[in-house]
């Protein structure tokens, strides 16, 4: 039997705290000008201190089993993007799994920083086409606020905290074209590694810690091209042109990059789902939280064509195209 990964349900968090590019400015030297036109963030979220992305986490599956009418009984697998796990180990994803009460649930973290998403969604919808799990909750979740050099202007304006989450659910059908995810694309260039890493471990509680450093101009050109060719990719796959697109669902890093793809292939402004005012880049959780909003606003319906694409650090990036 051949199976589909269908979408039953959604759902996003974003913690309580606010942080505003001018609350930023009082302590950096920046503007809100400056941040709103490079990169069209606004605000961001910021998790209280002793909050864990495994507690965003949970909130955004709640929504999304909510959303798919499901218990926490019937998943079989979770999976959770992170690039910012409670511990290096056990993974975030068991921590979910027992907060949740998914007893029946094998557990695991993906990592590919901002593309996690869309690497998560291929792992998740490799698991239920090969029929190892029927339902399979899939989660964006990311304390990135927890991995910043608040000194360092270049960096600390761009990320937030959130989660996001999607019940995933197998069910066969009869054309590849007709629901559900219907592929997804991903590459990788590791020559680009140190354009946009972490220099040290994670340590939360302690006082010297990883934080990231970025090639900012390198990882915009390379951006545009990059997410271009993945783009091109999925279209081709399936003989598609933008057109046929209902919505267009970024990774959330940069305004002017997700202009540029618009651009590119002449998606109307229309069809972008665009939260990156709202929540700056919060890596894995990003498309999550866009596709959350879109579905709670009601502008993605069941059977529209969705395109998803993502760049991050690596450079790890990728596509995919869902009919919901
Ligand atoms: N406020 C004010 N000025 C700032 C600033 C800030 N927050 N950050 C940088 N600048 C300054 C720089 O110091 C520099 O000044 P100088 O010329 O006097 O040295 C000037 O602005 C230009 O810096 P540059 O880094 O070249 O700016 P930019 O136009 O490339 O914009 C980014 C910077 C980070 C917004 C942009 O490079 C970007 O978005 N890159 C992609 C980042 C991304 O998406 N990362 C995540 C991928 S998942």
């Amino acid at each position: 039997m051949a199976y589909i990964s269908e979408v039953m349900g959604c759902g996003g968090y974003l913690p309580a705290k606010i942080l505003t590019n001018q609350e930023l400015a009082q302590t950096l030297d920046t503007t809100d000008e400056w941040i709103v036109e490079r990169t069209g963030i606004h605000r961001r979220h910021i998790a209280d201190n002793g909050q864990l992305t495994s507690d965003l986490a949970v909130q955004a599956a709640k929504q999304a089993l909510e959303q798919a009418d499901l218990s926490a009984d019937d998943i079989d697998c979770i999976i959770v993007a992170t690039t910012t796990p409670d511990h290096p180990f056990p993974a975030t994803a068991a921590r979910v799994q027992s907060k949740l009460g998914a007893s029946k649930a094998f557990a695991f973290d993906i990592q590919a920083v901002c593309s996690g998403f869309v690497y998560g969604l291929a792992v998740a919808d490799n698991f239920i086409r090969t029929g190892q799990a029927k339902i399979v909750l899939f989660i964006g979740a990311e304390t990135m606020s927890r991995l910043l050099d608040w000194h360092d202007r270049r960096t600390c304006i761009l990320f937030g905290d959130g989660a996001g989450a999607l019940l995933l659910k197998a069910s066969s059908s009869p054309s590849s074209l007709s629901s559900g995810v219907l592929s997804t694309h991903l590459f990788s260039d590791g020559h680009h590694y140190d354009a946009l890493y972490v220099d040290d471990t994670i340590r939360i509680d302690a006082l010297s810690r990883g934080v990231i450093r970025m090639q900012g101009r390198e990882i915009f050109k390379s951006a545009v091209e990059k997410i271009g060719q993945a783009v091109q990719k999925a279209l081709d796959n399936h003989k598609l042109t933008a057109n046929d697109i209902d919505w267009f669902v970024p990774h959330q890093a940069n305004q002017r990059i997700i202009m540029g793809v618009c651009e590119r292939f002449s998606i109307p402004v229309e069809k972008m789902v665009l939260t990156i005012a709202e929540h700056a880049n919060t890596s894995a959780a990003s498309i999550p939280l866009a596709l959350n909003t879109a579905v709670q606003d009601g502008r993605i319906q069941k059977g529209h064509l969705v395109l998803i694409e993502a760049m991050g650090g690596g450079l790890t990036w990728g596509s995919s195209l869902i009919r919901w």
